[in-house]
């Protein structure tokens, strides 16, 4: 097929996630291919992945010790299961996951997803605080703007209203609290700040005897990579403590060296109850996704009375390809030093990125770090002027996407709370990527300048 009966047979059979009908009318891209850093069409026409995919492709594309790992494990056991069984790969990922995470995270439940690993997480808690006794602790708090996932439990503790609206009702006792927007770096001691003090407000309001788990991410991505203020993850640890509720990062996006590190804790110093992941953990060459939780909390449900058993699982849970796959793909991450890379790059990437903020008034803030950044937009910065709605509808569904055809730099145009480019390329994006990215976006910023215009 040409890519006109391709993009044709897609709009007939193929259902588009989170895609408008007018996108999926026009001539989206499709992709045949992946090398490193880039993205190759059914032109043969090359563009840098600036977003990992879905933040997801860290080690980039096209790695051959990766495709071997999968291919060996197809042909010697493509399926076991981990219910009452187990299989070296599952066991092994685990092992591995559990020498890098922080304190005793060292117990890992594999699921498909980051939705159904937010899902697990959920239940987890939900199941821990029964079998210790407290079954009223049912109610989660997260933050406002924060994504956590599609299915609907993970959705329930979503705070973007936007994509929650169609589906209500949703969980009940999901508590949303302010984000970090507008705190960063040093603000003072971290109890003391509004975003800190409106959570121990929910958790005295419901009743801290109600409360199963606070879920946070240590950069958060909806509102554009927030980066948290000094102290705020040993705050929220003291509230859990204070109040005997379980804190879970979900790590979906952080985990696996997107903010140099290979979980939050490297960023943080906080060592959380439990940990979600998903996207890095393979690089996009199979998908998993997965829970770890402390030994002491695994070890206190099984022991107790009431549990004996974690009452959860799926079929794919821990494949034996998707789990050889984490297994190649963390270890080559670990063995090549890409965290390392990340934390060394990072500092200039963002420099760079600051510097495009100096040389753009259409640029109002740019946050993030490692390789995470949002770059968030206004009309122009000098008079003040934010962007009217008309205008960030032309800058998100034309300008972007045709300065992403333009320049051969595939970023993503984001529309939670403000409007936003998303920067995350794979960790593996040298410095000559790197640039490459930095001409890209500072295009962009021309572009959208031209577009908003008085
Ligand atoms: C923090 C966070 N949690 C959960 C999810 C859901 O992951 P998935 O799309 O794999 O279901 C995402 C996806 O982007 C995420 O960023």
């Amino acid at each position: 097929m040409n890519v006109t009966e391709l993009r044709a047979t897609a709009r007939r059979h193929l259902g588009p996630h989170f895609t408008r009908k007018d996108t999926w009318a026009g001539d989206f891209p499709v992709f045949v291919r992946g090398e490193g850093s880039y993205l190759i069409d059914t032109e043969g026409r090359r563009h840098l992945d600036g977003l990992a995919g879905l933040f997801c492709v860290n080690m980039g594309h096209g790695r051959e010790d990766i495709a071997r790992a999968a291919a060996k494990q197809v042909g010697t056991l493509a399926y076991a299961s981990n219910w009452g069984s187990a299989h070296p790969p599952a066991i092994e990922a685990a092992e591995l996951i559990a020498r890098l995470a922080p304190g005793d995270l060292g117990t890992t439940f594999f699921v498909n997803s980051g939705s159904e690993a937010v899902e697990t997480a959920l239940k987890f808690a939900r199941q821990y605080h029964r079998s210790q006794g407290a079954p009223e602790r049912t109610k989660i708090i997260s933050r406002e703007m924060a994504y956590h996932g599609t299915t609907m439990g993970a959705l329930s503790v979503t705070g973007l209203p936007a994509i929650k609206k169609p589906f209500g009702p949703l969980l009940p006792g999901v508590r949303h609290v302010p984000n970090t927007l507008g705190f960063t770096g040093d603000c003072g001691p971290a109890n003391e700040l509004d975003c800190v003090r409106a959570i121990e407000a929910v958790i005295l309001e419901e009743g801290p005897e109600t409360i199963a788990a606070v879920f946070a991410e240590p950069v958060q991505n909806g509102r554009g990579a927030l980066v948290p203020p000094q102290g705020y993850w040993p705050a929220l640890r003291a509230l859990c403590d204070k109040y005997g509720i379980l804190l879970v990062s979900d790590e979906v996006i952080c985990s696996f060296g997107r903010l140099g590190h290979f979980f939050g804790h490297g960023l943080t110093g906080v060592v959380p109850d439990l940990i979600t992941f998903a996207k890095g953990s393979t690089s996009g060459y199979a998908p998993l996704g997965g829970v770890i939780v402390r030994e002491q909390l695994v070890g206190e449900l099984y022991d107790s009375p009431l549990g004996g058993v974690f009452t959860h699982g799926a079929t794919w849970g821990g494949h034996p390809v998707a789990t050889a796959v984490a297994l190649a793909n963390i270890s080559a991450m670990r063995d090549e030093k890409v965290p390392e890379h990340v934390l060394a790059e990072g500092p200039k990437l963002f420099a760079a990125l600051r510097s495009l903020k100096d040389a753009h008034r259409c640029v109002k803030d740019v946050r993030g770090t490692g390789f995470f950044y949002a770059i968030e937009l206004t009309a122009d910065r000098d008079s003040g002027r934010e962007l009217t709605g008309d205008e960030s509808l032309t800058v998100l569904r034309q300008v972007l996407p045709e300065a992403f055809r333009r320049t051969g730099v595939i970023l993503r145009g984001d529309d939670r709370g403000a409007t936003m480019i998303m920067i995350s390329p794979p960790l593996v994006a040298d410095q000559d990527v790197l640039s490459e990215l930095l001409h890209g976006v500072d295009g962009m910023l021309t572009d959208v300048e031209k577009a908003v215009q008085p």
